[in-house]
């Protein structure tokens, strides 16, 4: 058991390898709990958890990405700091982005992206996977073997985005190609967001583009999708700003791109190491759904998230005073013992499969889960259809019972750097 006293959430090399029993260790002494380095409050309860994404008048989202990092612009005065996040606002990572937003601004660039998400766009977007899952297999079967996530998981991640934003047809390389998605083929592609949801703006190659395109289609609209997002209007009926509507479009990049490539390469992980689920997944494709929320509970590619207390409040009986940083750890969550029996298995069948949490709750829930969903279902189905074994490369990752995989070093995201297969076509 990790000693708190001692061990660093945030820097420690093995908690950032597996943060699991770090996390256990946390919920031992209670489900919301302070760690004595950064004078975060880490909340391990699936309860609390979700109280607290629920809880929007108490907890801002206004620290959700970089949570003590930078530290608060401010000293926080009295039980109600809400005049302070809102002067302070503009000095916070991603400012701009819904995702650190607070209603009433919220709702507003959430609403443009609610007309671009509609379920038509989506069936279409979905009809392009199954063409795009298959270009993106062809380009390495024949090779037996691949590293999953520069061959497949991220340019398949990135185009999904691209096709889903009406991004033009001859304008699609140059995006991977600055999105560092490219399949190289060698496996040694590194995305260029990687390891970036931490900055002032990291998107701004994506907001000059889609401000480009969205002037060009207020002024000769076509019927295609960027003219829709052109035209959008606020539910009072006002024009947004062109950059307002960018926005909300050029952060599921930021969203979309690495959370789906860790699903998708922890899916691909479990049916490599776990090879039973091959064969019973390729006879009943209808258990693939469950496959990938099982995926998402044991993996929980966003692992924790933040809030800052905006007024003081309790929190599973803990008083949290106004300017409290408290980190929503969602893969701790997402293994609660309370809630999923038997947590640390890997059990697709478990009733409450759905329950997870992987995709946050409340008025920031994921805009994009069923896009990622489809994108895990997809990928498995064809994967399984065209390979007749799936085998985890032993002489990188070492032989079953003794892997060795590598996640990256981040206290964002959960993820492997990568993952290497063998197959038979
Ligand atoms: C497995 C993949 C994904 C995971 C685990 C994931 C996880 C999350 C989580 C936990 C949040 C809530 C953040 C918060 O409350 O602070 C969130 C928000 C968001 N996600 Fe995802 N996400 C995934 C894929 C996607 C995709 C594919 C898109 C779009 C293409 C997307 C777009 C968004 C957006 C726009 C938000 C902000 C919503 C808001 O603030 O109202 N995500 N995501």
């Amino acid at each position: 058991m990790p000693d708190l006293a001692t061990v660093d959430f945030f820097s420690d090399p093995d908690v950032s390898q597996s943060p699991y029993d770090y996390w256990d260790a946390v919920r031992a002494q209670g489900p919301v709990v302070k760690e004595p380095h950064h004078d975060v409050v880490v909340v391990t309860g699936y309860q609390e958890v979700m109280a607290a994404f629920k809880d929007h008048e108490s907890f801002s989202a206004v620290n959700a990405i970089g949570g003590p990092f930078p530290p608060l612009p401010f000293v926080p005065e009295g039980d109600d700091i809400s005049a302070q996040i809102e002067a302070h606002r503009h000095l916070f990572p991603i400012y701009e982005h819904m995702v650190v937003m607070d209603p009433p601004a919220h709702e507003k660039a959430r609403s443009l992206l609610s007309k671009l998400l509609t379920p038509r766009r989506l069936k279409e977007n979905e009809d392009f996977m199954w063409q795009l899952v298959d270009r993106q297999i062809d380009e390495f079967i024949d090779n037996g073997r691949c590293e999953f996530l520069s061959e497949y998981a991220k340019p398949f991640a990135t185009s999904a985005i691209i096709d889903l934003l009406g991004v033009p047809e001859e304008d699609r390389p140059e995006f991977l190609a600055a999105l560092g998605a490219e399949n190289p083929g060698d496996g040694t592609r590194v995305g260029a967001l990687d390891g970036q949801p931490v900055g002032l703006d990291p998107l701004k190659y994506l907001d000059d583009r889609f401000v480009g395109y969205l002037g060009e289609r207020r002024r000769n609209p076509k019927d295609d999708v960027l003219s829709g997002m052109a035209t959008a209007v606020y539910p009072d009926g006002s024009t947004p700003e062109l950059i307002e509507v960018a926005k909300p479009a050029t952060f599921l990049f930021a969203a979309g791109q690495e959370t789906v490539t860790k699903l998708l390469s922890a899916a691909v992980q479990t049916l490599g190491d776990r090879p039973e689920y091959q064969q019973m997944l390729r006879e009943s494709p209808n258990r693939i759904p469950s496959f990938i929320e099982e995926s998402l509970r044991m993996h929980s590619p966003t692992k924790v998230d933040f809030r800052l207390v905006r007024r003081t409040t309790t929190l599973g009986d803990v008083h949290l005073p106004a300017g409290t940083v408290v980190m929503l750890c969602l893969g701790a969550a997402n293994r609660d013992p309370d809630k999923f029996e038997d947590p640390h298995e890997f059990r697709p069948d478990r009733k409450n499969v759905r329950e997870h949490i992987a995709f946050g709750r409340g008025i920031h829930t994921c805009a994009g889960a069923p896009l990622a969903r489809v994108e895990g279902q997809i990928t498995v189905r064809r994967l399984l259809d065209r390979m007749r074994e799936i085998r985890i490369d032993e002489a990188f990752h070492g032989p079953a019972g003794a892997r060795h995989y590598a996640y990256e070093p981040t206290f964002l995201l959960r993820g492997l750097t990568e993952l290497r297969i063998e197959f038979d076509s």
